[in-house]
């Protein structure tokens, strides 16, 4: 008899020490994005929370919550919104400057993306400083929309995030530390 496969979210993640820089514990989706049943527990997991919920868009953060975002969108036939890095999106955007674990960097959405009153699930693989989810809350918000949750694959409490974003009074939902 063949036994069950019990692995959870995070035994597909691996950590890739000092990247991109020495000191950085890199935690790399890429492994579980790429097994087909760790692919659809994340996302399956991810969506979890919301059942029954609301929601008009998904919104996924450049680039790996594209990935997730994308997946999820699909899943509750809703549209995908993309926050990107400075200077990608071809339409007239908003801007938000933040700080990042290793850096600064600016994100920006197409200014027509949301409009007024739209329920915002906002996805991306990992919660680290909470800086570029902040930012996108903040380029959410100024567009009217409403942000119902932030739901994040690896959450690393060590660095604060989720009480950055607790304190702006939104909910965070992450899978795994
Ligand atoms: C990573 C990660 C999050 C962000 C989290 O993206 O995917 O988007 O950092 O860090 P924070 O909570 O401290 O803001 P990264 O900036 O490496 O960009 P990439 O996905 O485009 O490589
Ligand atoms: N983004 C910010 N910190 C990170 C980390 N430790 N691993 C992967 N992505 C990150």
């Amino acid at each position: 008899k063949r036994s069950r496969d019990t692995r959870e979210v995070r035994d597909y993640i691996r950590t890739i020490v000092d990247f991109p820089h020495e000191g950085i514990l890199f935690r790399d989706v890429t492994t579980l994005f790429a097994d087909a049943r760790g692919f659809r527990m994340a996302v399956d997991q991810l969506l979890s929370p919301y059942a029954g919920e609301p929601i008009d868009k998904v919104v996924g953060l450049e680039a790996r919550g594209f990935i997730l975002g994308g997946a999820v969108a699909h899943q509750l036939s809703v549209g995908f919104v993309p926050i990107r890095k400075k200077g990608k999106l071809p339409g007239a955007v908003l801007s938000q400057a933040y700080t990042l674990e290793y850096g600064e960097a600016v994100v920006e959405i197409h200014d027509d993306a949301l409009k007024p009153g739209d329920r915002v699930l906002i996805v991306d693989d990992l919660l680290a400083t909470g800086g570029t989810a902040a930012a996108a809350i903040s380029l959410c918000e100024r567009l009217g929309a409403e942000v119902i949750g932030c739901a994040f694959v690896i959450d690393l409490p060590e660095l604060g995030g989720r009480k950055v974003l607790e304190g702006m009074g939104h909910e965070v939902y992450a899978l795994t530390a």
